[in-house]
């Protein structure tokens, strides 16, 4: 058995060296932003060239070479400066207390750009990321996955439950469709807000939708559903927490439904631009992680797969009973 090394700690010059090297790369960054933001933002073309520097940071902190809590101290004062009201600034401000709160979900579902136009180019930029382009693709992909449904169930009363449910735009969006759709709809999320704002966007089916406000490790399902569906919850989730909840939604579902479960795949261009920029932090999984995790909950891997949409950032794990 090999012995664990301890290393060595660094002398105070070591200290000054790394603490200099970080500061100058910083510097390096700044500068090429700075252009940016004399120009009033990054146009379509020039996206590439900040991205790479972007990732160049997310490297260097990946190294060692700059200290995380010296660039997070610089992006947020330069996102306060230069950058208010954009969608980076509140992606890093986490007005309710969390990233991926209801309402900058819905920001992105509906782009939401500044006024001023010089700030409206960070917006854009900010929307053509992959992350934010990947979370409206589900929205497109709950809808498909409701029709499918719907369709496979005939005239019989198709029953639902979306779990952390959030804005409900995706909901929203596909009773605009399929507004007599006979579909029985039970929406649970943690935040109130939340419940108050989805409450207010599907305001016209409340006959068929029904919110709870629950945290879901709480909730105790009522009825058994044909589809239970959660998107933006289980790539916040411990491993542990997530084989837990596939379990509980398991046995929510009747034999014949499915639960279908979203989940940042491990291929995420904008991961660093989601983290260095908005403090973003989500639990990236891969394919082969999400069909283990499954079979740990104790799901039938015949019964089990993983999809994505087009960007290949969302992965979606079906789980039929
Ligand atoms: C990223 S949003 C996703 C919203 C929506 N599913 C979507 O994809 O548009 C996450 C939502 O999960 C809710 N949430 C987080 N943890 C929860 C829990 N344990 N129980 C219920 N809701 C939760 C938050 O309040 C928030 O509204």
């Amino acid at each position: 058995m090999s012995a664990v090394v301890a290393p060595m700690p660094l002398s105070d010059a070591q200290v000054q060296a790394k603490s200099q090297r970080s500061t100058h790369l910083i510097r390096q960054f700044d500068d090429l932003l700075h252009d940016f933001i004399s120009k009033g933002g990054p146009l379509p073309r020039e996206y590439s060239v900040l991205n790479r520097a972007i990732r160049h940071l997310g490297d260097a902190v990946r190294v060692g070479a700059i200290r995380p809590d010296d660039l997070d101290t610089y992006i947020e004062e330069v996102t306060r400066t230069y950058l208010p009201g954009t969608m980076q600034a509140e992606a890093m401000e986490s007005k309710y207390g969390y990233s991926g709160d209801f309402e900058i979900i819905d920001h992105i579902y509906t782009r939401r750009t500044h006024t001023d136009p010089n700030l409206r180019h960070w917006d854009l930029f900010f929307h053509a990321q992959a992350a934010p382009v990947a979370v409206r693709n589900r929205k497109a992909y709950f809808q498909q996955l409701m029709e499918e449904h719907r369709q496979a169930h005939g005239s019989r009363v198709l029953d639902v439950l979306n779990v952390a449910c959030g804005p409900c735009r995706d909901l929203r969006e596909f009773f605009l469709e399929q507004p007599e759709a006979a579909v029985a709809v039970d929406c649970v999320d943690m935040d109130a807000r939340a419940i108050e704002y989805g409450s207010r966007l599907c305001a016209p089916w409340l006959d068929r939708i029904h919110f709870h406000h629950q945290n879901i490790l709480k909730h105790s399902p009522a009825r058994p559903y044909d589809l239970v569906w959660s998107a933006g919850l289980f790539d916040y989730v411990s491993d542990r927490l997530f084989t837990h909840l596939i379990r509980v939604l398991l046995q929510a579902v009747k034999p014949g439904g499915e639960v279908v479960v979203g989940n940042f795949s491990d291929y995420n261009p904008s991961r660093d631009y989601m983290e260095i920029f908005g403090r973003w932090k989500l639990r990236h999984r891969s394919r082969e992680t999400l069909l283990a995790l499954a079979a740990q909950a104790g799901a039938d891997l015949h019964q089990t797969e993983v999809r994505w949409e087009a960007e290949g950032v969302n992965f979606f794990l079906h789980i039929r009973r």
